[in-house]
């Protein structure tokens, strides 16, 4: 089992009295992980791959052995396959710029999507006269895999999903989809942002062809993500930025691109970020993913049951605590989600997101609310007593208006 206790103290701002239900937004980063980048700062603070000298040597090999982490974490086939980008949008972004569509291609996605991985492809279908089909999840945000044998034809060059919902928590059956896509010769991109700091991820046994994340939503810095590229496609997706450190030959003419990873990295990269990334990636196999999934799965039935026994609460997502993950989200009836993350703040030191976290048509279209939601997300360092505590606290906010 998980010991929470010994985690906490590892996180600074836990000993402030917070109680921090946002992690779905950006999670909390430990000491190690801090202290791996003052490493850095302070030890062997230098450029990488452009210096023969000790300091840039061993800044790239700790660089190389952030991207194995990564690796190995994923399960990707090689450490080229490993990219490193600002964040999950800006991988999602590269993949859009990157692949040479041709007009009528169509990409498939979802109403659920985050804006991320749905303006995106609005923009491409603007810009290159794509088609774009969104696939509609019921209520709780689960799907039929029907739908997708519908939406996915010979004219899909690509279907981009979100692995987990991030405001329905809703966990979406990519695997199957992935199998579906393929038959019909489309390739598939997972928005993994909600899925790989919370559980196993293996790109492999799942067969996706590009997957993104983030490092700050997985007790990593800020300003550092991944971005995966299956080893057959690294070669014809095309580097949305190019430059120092890119090229293989240059000319005054023209130029050659270099290989992978370094071809999609342009000019220096976010060295400390990426180390620091490598230190979450420790210390969460560490913990280990599937005791993570655990601890997170018992808090959110929990979080989950009190507060859909509230009378004037509305819960969205799934009911069944096996397809979701730990991200819920809620209305209390009569009150504008906003002022419900006020009181929770004010009153309780409970730290939530409310509004429409990135993902109006979600709100708009599916849920019918659209001034947003309260979303309350949970992480290895939460514990029961924290949940009980909001759960004791939202009922009180529920009285106030009764
Ligand atoms: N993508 C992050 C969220 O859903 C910021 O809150």
């Amino acid at each position: 089992m998980l010991d929470v206790v010994n985690i906490r103290n590892d996180f600074q701002i836990l000993k402030t009295g917070v109680i921090y239900l946002d992690s779905a937004a950006s999670s909390l980063t430990p000491e190690p992980v801090i202290e791996k980048m003052l490493e850095f700062y302070r030890g062997y603070r230098a450029n990488v791959e452009r210096g023969i000298h000790r300091l840039s040597q061993k800044a790239s090999d700790e660089l190389l052995k952030a991207r194995r982490k990564v690796q190995s974490l994923i399960n990707a086939g090689s450490d080229s396959e490993i990219i490193f980008t600002k964040n999950t949008t800006e991988g999602i972004n590269s993949v859009a710029n990157g692949i040479e569509w041709n007009k009528g291609d169509k990409v498939v996605t979802t109403l659920l999507e985050h804006h991320s991985n749905l303006v995106v492809w609005q923009r491409a279908a603007r810009r290159s006269g794509l088609k774009l089909e969104l696939v509609q999840p019921d209520k709780e945000g689960l799907f039929n895999i029907g739908d997708f044998e519908r939406a996915i034809d010979e004219k899909t060059r690509l279907v981009a999903v979100a692995h987990v919902s991030n405001v329905l928590g809703s966990l979406l059956p990519v695997k199957e989809i992935t199998k579906i896509a393929h038959t019909r010769g489309a390739e598939v991109l997972v928005d993994a942002a909600q899925s790989v700091p919370h559980m196993p991820v293996d790109v492999r046994a799942l067969g996706c062809d590009y997957l993104a994340f983030s490092g700050h939503k997985m007790l990593g810095p800020t300003g550092i993500g991944v971005l995966f590229v299956g080893e057959g496609l690294l070669k014809s997706l095309e580097p949305f930025c190019v430059g120092g450190g890119t090229i293989e030959e240059g000319g005054l003419e023209d130029y050659e691109l270099g290989p992978s990873p370094a071809r999609f990295e342009a000019g220096t990269p976010p060295i400390a970020e990426a180390i620091g990334l490598g230190g979450a990636v420790d210390y969460i196999s560490k913990i280990g993913l599937g005791e993570i999934e655990k601890h997170e799965r018992g808090l959110m039935e929990k979080m989950y049951s009190g507060l859909s026994g509230i009378s004037n609460v509305e819960v969205y997502g799934p009911s069944d605590p096996k397809k979701r993950a730990g991200i819920l989200s809620f209305n209390v009836e009569g009150m504008g989600p906003h002022d419900v993350a006020a009181i929770l703040d004010n009153t309780a030191k409970i730290m939530v997101r409310s509004g429409q976290h990135c993902a109006m048509p979600l709100h708009t279209k599916l849920l019918n609310r659209p001034n947003g939601t309260v979303r309350a997300s949970i992480y290895v360092y939460n514990t029961k007593e924290e949940i009980e505590k909001f759960i004791a606290t939202v009922d009180e906010i529920s009285r106030t208006l009764a």
